[in-house]
């Protein structure tokens, strides 16, 4: 197991440890694990470059690092326990055995449909334990999973697809969320019209419902998998393979495929997930989020199984069939451990308390949050009424590129502050900047959030683009990973997160670009250009607020473009992605070479009407007038 902390003293002198010798602490936690050949070197690293290696020359497999290595101690344990969408379903659990055996049929049934290591493999499945298994037997070949977030369009999943390359894609009929389904065959076949590298795609059935078959192209998941043995032994992989590419949103340009390796992200996600949630042997562990997003990645699958531990999986959405369905889900499998999105504590504390009635709770110790700043409100409803005081909260901030928690508590054990997510977590050696790139050391100081020294969970470059990667992270700041958050670091020396200082906004924890949703709404014929940007919203934390400029009304007038527009952002990203205010506008602020001041239009859409800083440069002070007073 990996080394656990369990005071504050502890955690004191492990983190001073593991910044003084950062490479001998990481070596000691690499020890728990199981390598068919052990590093010939813990770290070699060059941010300017951004090369970053972690326990290169080392041989594993991560899978084996789940299965074989705990199957002799829980080959009857619970595994993973998925909880359907419809309550009245049955529930399923796999064991560690089951679900290893489940994994190596898979296994087969990939290569021998002439799936090799290194080839990419597209996921765009609903929240069932094929995911799991799917995504398992890729890393278990050496394949390269690539997840694609069911809520996605059909033209979000081709360019994903074209991007890794992916040669096959694993997909379903349809999905369950709360009262609706998604057809996600239908969303896939139009996918794959756009993308003709997939040559194949197996089809689990999930809704039932009808859909078209190519022959040659499509197979059934049942039949994909009949006959395959449960006999497999792991691919070897080198530690610096490629695991998986996750798409994510950046300021600019389409989304950039980050690329996690193995061995550094398994370490990783193992020893945050046991140190930060305290994670105890036969807990039950809960996380809300999706298995499309990283979160689900690194701690619904990667860092709960690496543990041995009981993972647990929800189909479903919060409010269905009722705003209880969480606390119902805590009590009927004794949760002791749930990790969800501020989002969804505020949604459910707007709906009021009497959800809460009949529910004890009792089973829960640590509760989490991630993915989009915590209100202190909302804080204190979750500690106060679904901990009952008794439970600490570990807010834990990261992100898609760090791979697993960066800043975070360790529960029960760093004293925690509403909205704070407290101390940086072991090897973490974070660093608050100016602008300029001047480092503000000290206590009280607020400013951009970069890291200074590798982590093993760091994602190492964008798939085909390592460019890319050195300028949007590395070119910013020199000599600095840079996070595209800003922060304040407290007089206690605790940090908070502010929030995004770039163009990437955070709508109910998902993560967006402008530029992403302002190419959806341009594709409009009548549409000639728009300017999107986030404003505060009670429950989602972020909404959309979009100006667009038109050519012409002739067809609907302005609520017709404004349902066309919602339509395309549906159609291009998906419905997630779908502005909360949509303003028609004459024009767009601009300065005199054509920029666009999106400072005055963030200002405008957060209810501002003056103050806006420097407008000289503005080329027509007049349509911020307009602007104002056209306001949603
Ligand atoms: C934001 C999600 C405040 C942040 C794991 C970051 C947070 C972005 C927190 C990454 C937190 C994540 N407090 N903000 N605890 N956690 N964020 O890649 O802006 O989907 O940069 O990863 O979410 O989002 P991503």
């Amino acid at each position: 197991m990996v080394p656990q902390i369990s005071t504050l003293g502890g955690y004191i002198f492990e983190y001073q440890k593991s910044v003084t010798n950062p490479t001998g602490f990481w070596a000691h936690v690499a020890d728990s694990f199981f390598w068919r050949k052990k590093w010939d070197c813990v770290l070699d690293w060059d941010f300017e470059k951004a090369r970053v290696q972690w326990y290169s020359g080392a041989k594993l497999n991560i899978t084996e690092n789940i299965f074989e290595r705990h199957l002799f101690y829980r080959g009857n344990q619970k595994a993973l326990i998925w909880e359907p969408n419809d309550p009245a379903e049955p529930v399923r659990e796999l064991t560690y055995q089951e679900l290893f055996d489940e994994v190596k049929r898979f296994s087969n049934a990939l290569l021998r449909a002439g799936v090799k290591k290194g080839d990419r493999v597209g996921i765009y499945l609903p929240m069932v334990p094929e995911l799991v298994i799917a995504m398992l037997a890729c890393a278990r070949i050496g394949a390269v999973h690539s997840i694609v977030f069911a809520g996605f369009s059909a033209q979000s999943l081709s360019d994903r697809m074209l991007d890794a390359g992916a040669t096959i894609l694993i997909t379903a009929d349809g999905g369950f969320r709360g009262s609706k389904t998604t057809p996600l065959k239908a969303i896939a076949d139009e996918a794959m019209e756009g993308c003709n590298c997939v040559k194949k795609a197996v089809i689990l059935r999930r809704t039932g419902e009808d859909i078209q078959m190519k022959a040659g192209r499509d197979i059934w998941w049942d039949e994909f998998v009949a006959g395959a043995s449960t006999d497999h032994q792991a691919e070897v992989m080198d530690a610096e393979d490629p695991l998986f590419i996750l798409y994510t949103s950046g300021s600019t340009g389409k989304p950039k495929g980050l690329v996690h390796t193995t061995a550094g992200y398994m370490v990783y996600t193992a020893y945050t997930f046991r140190n930060v949630f305290q994670y105890g042997d036969g807990d039950v562990y809960f996380c809300s989020a999706d298995i499309g997003w990283i979160t689900g990645h690194s701690y619904l699958v990667y860092g709960p199984l690496l543990n041995g531990a009981t993972t647990l999986m929800f189909e479903g959405v919060p409010t269905w069939p009722d705003a209880g369905r969480y606390w119902e889900i805590v009590d009927k499998h004794k949760v002791n451990q749930f990790y969800t999105a501020p989002t969804a504590i505020r949604s459910l504390m707007a709906l009021g308390m009497e959800w809460l009635d009949g529910k004890h709770l009792t089973s829960l110790k640590v509760l989490g949050t991630v993915g989009e700043p915590i209100n202190e409100e909302a804080w204190h409803w979750y500690h106060d009424h679904i901990g009952k005081n008794r439970c600490p909260i570990v807010d834990t901030w990261w992100q898609t590129e760090t791979g697993g928690m960066m800043i975070s508590p360790l529960a029960g054990i760093t004293p925690t502050k509403p909205s704070y997510a407290t101390m940086p977590l072991m090897g973490i050696q974070p660093v608050i900047v100016d602008p300029e790139g001047k480092e503000l050391t000290g206590n009280s100081v607020e400013g951009n959030l970069c890291i200074k020294y590798p982590w093993p969970g760091i994602a190492r470059t964008i798939w085909g683009d390592h460019e890319r990667f050195v300028q949007t992270y590395f070119s910013t700041y020199k000599k600095l990973y840079f996070t595209g958050d800003g922060v304040k670091r407290d007089e206690d020396g605790y940090y908070r997160i502010l929030g995004r200082v770039d163009d990437v906004i955070n709508v109910s924890g998902h993560r967006m670009g402008t530029a992403e949703i302002e190419n959806a709404i341009n594709e409009h014929p009548l549409v000639s250009e728009s300017a999107v940007v986030a404003y505060p919203h009670d429950i989602k934390g972020q909404g959309i607020y979009a100006y667009v400029v038109c050519t012409d009304f002739s067809t609907g007038g302005e609520e017709g473009i404004r349902q066309s527009v919602l339509m395309a952002v549906s159609k291009l990203i998906g419905p997630f992605a779908r502005p909360d205010k949509i303003q028609i506008v004459s024009g767009l602020p601009k300065t005199r070479s054509g920029k666009i001041m999106r400072r005055i239009l963030r200002k405008i859409a957060e209810g501002e009407t003056g103050n806006f800083g420097d407008t000289t440069t503005l080329l027509d002070p007049e349509i911020v007038e307009e602007i104002i007073k056209g306001r949603l």
